[in-house]
């Protein structure tokens, strides 16, 4: 493809979401250890820098290339920032056992990501059927789209898209692919489009299954499921767990891990004397948090964000 380089091309800015209210759930201290497990475009992590002093340090983590590019620049010589390119399912190899006092996860795509076409992630831009978060490793649409079975297409977009047309789109994207691949956004955005009877207003027809196929190249429900037990242990007592989240799906699977692990072992309950490991590992700092109208208003991304924290007990 011609035009400018990809880092660049994907150099777009992306409206950090929340940012006063994570960074209040993070209380941050100015000497303490932060890890920022979705970097993005430094949003959050430029509001961290900002509240900590000479002796505080954070890691930032992303798996994607260019989020790597863009925190070289953030931090330039910053001797309390460090970046790793990795998936934050992987925390545990970066971040020994109680050693850091705050991790947020931000979950989900960054503005540049849907916004650079060459990376496949918006049916609004022409472009290769990619969307993954890393392009360096796992499957992309394309390739996975040629390879699955019908059942499992409509699985895949009935689950994460909550598509009620899912078993027609599946059909017609095997139909369409007995003749040839489906290589592009705009390809798969039009079969999708014909598959779907009517239109809502406003929202396109293939919003819920991109989203969905985003979810399942990127696993993205298995890597938070993976690395929430592992941030816990990551954080020092007293240290903060902060998550946004976008979809009903990941805000679930938040909500029920920090419940559950603000509780003892179910197992034990009743019982008297609590063993070491079955005592809750959390305390769960207050409820919810959503965008306010002004926020939505300047950032329509929001709508759909929700922020959960709690704190590490000494457990
Ligand atoms: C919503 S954006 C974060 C935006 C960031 N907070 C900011 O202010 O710029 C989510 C980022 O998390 C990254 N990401 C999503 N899932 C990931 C995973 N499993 N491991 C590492 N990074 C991930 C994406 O590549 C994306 O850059």
């Amino acid at each position: 493809m011609s035009g400018a380089p990809h880092a660049e091309a994907g150099f777009g800015r992306h409206a950090p979401v929340l940012l006063d209210a994570a960074l209040a759930a993070l209380a941050i201290r100015a000497d303490g250890r932060y890890v920022d497990a979705t970097y993005g475009r430094g949003g959050h992590a430029a509001g961290i820098l900002g509240r900590l002093g000479e002796k505080g340090s954070l890691l930032a983590i992303d798996r994607d290339p260019d989020a790597s590019i863009a925190a070289a620049r953030q931090f330039g010589s910053d001797p309390r920032a460090k970046f790793r390119q990795a998936r934050f399912s992987e925390i545990s190899q970066f971040v020994a056992d109680g050693s850091v006092d705050g991790i947020l996860f931000d979950l989900g795509v960054s503005s540049p990501q849907l916004d650079d076409a060459r990376r496949g992630f918006s049916f609004l831009r022409d472009g290769p059927l990619d969307m993954r978060m890393d392009p360096r490793h796992g499957e992309s649409v394309a390739e996975w789209l040629a390879r699955a079975g019908e059942r499992e297409i409509a699985m895949v977009i009935a689950r994460f898209g909550e598509e009620r047309h899912a078993r027609r789109i599946a059909a017609a994207i095997v139909a369409a692919r007995a003749a040839a691949p489906i290589a592009t956004t705009g390809e798969l955005a039009a079969l999708i489009a014909s598959a779907v009877p009517g239109r809502k207003q406003g929202i396109h027809p293939a919003t819920r299954s991109f989203q969905a196929l985003r979810m399942h190249v990127n696993d993205e429900l298995g890597e938070i499921e993976r690395a929430l037990p592992q941030a816990v242990m990551a954080l020092a007592p007293g240290g903060r767990l902060a998550v946004i989240s976008f979809h009903s799906l990941e805000d679930r699977l938040v909500k029920r891990f920090l419940r559950a692990a603000s509780r003892e072992d179910p197992a034990f309950a009743g019982l008297p004397g609590v063993p070491p490991g079955a005592e809750p590992k959390l305390r769960l700092t207050g409820r919810a948090v959503f965008a306010d109208a002004d926020e939505v208003g300047r950032n329509p991304r929001a709508r759909s964000a929700v922020l959960r924290a709690a704190e590490r007990l000494a457990a």
